[in-house]
This record gives C-alpha cells, sequence and structure tokens, in this order.
C-alpha cells in the first residue's frame, strides 16, 4: 500500500509501505524526513507524531492508552494526531496521506 507522508513545508513522498509494517517503520526505512522513531516503535518517544489526513480518520484503528499518554506530553497536538508506530500498514489503507509537525527535526 501507498503511503503519502507530506512534510511541513509541503513536501510529499509516496512511501510502498510493507503491509504489518508501521507506517513510523515505512517512513524511517525509506529516510522520509520529518519521522524520527527514537524508541524503535515502542510508543515511548514520540518522535513519530503526525496528522492523519480527516478522511483518513475512520480507517486507521484508534488511538492506544499509551500512545494517548504519550501524545498528551506532545505540545502541538490535534484531534487527528498519531503516532506513526502505532498505525499498521494494511492493504485498506492504500492512498494514506499524513502530514509531519514542523518540530520534529
Ligand atoms: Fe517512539 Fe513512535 S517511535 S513513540
Amino acid at each position: 500500500p501507498k503511503i503519502h507522508f507530506i512534510e511541513h513545508n509541503g513536501k510529499e513522498h509516496v512511501i510502498d509501505a510493507e503491509a504489518g509494517k508501521t507506517v513510523m517503520q515505512a517512513a524511517t526505512e525509506n529516510l522520509v524526513p520529518g519521522i524520527i522513531g527514537d524508541c524503535g516503535g515502542a510508543c515511548s518517544c514520540a518522535t513519530c507524531h503526525c496528522y492523519v489526513d480527516p478522511a483518513w480518520a475512520d480507517k486507521v484503528d484508534a488511538r492506544n492508552e499509551t500512545e494517548e499518554i504519550m501524545l498528551d506530553g506532545v505540545m502541538n497536538t490535534e484531534s487527528n494526531s498519531r503516532l506513526s508506530c502505532q498505525i499498521t500498514v494494511k492493504a485498506e489503507l492504500d492512498g494514506l496521506v499524513v502530514r509531519m509537525p514542523a518540530s520534529q527535526f
């Protein structure tokens, strides 16, 4: 499935992600700037913060409890904020659009 990563400056990266991996892995393995993933996906660093395009809000799984707690500590969150290491890539997410916050570099 293809995932569209949009940097805070509008630059778009379309990545052909592998199902079963996380959106964070798809970004870091393809060197997409703006998603860091310091903790390797353990949901403990919040450097994989992204905004899920509203059109996709219902298609990604809901936030989990640890993710909620981590996002609480992030300043620039919105209602569509997610930690991308907690979103698993699957066929239904083909075309998913996520945006990265300006602060995450
Ligand atoms: Fe650390 Fe997602 S990679 S919270």
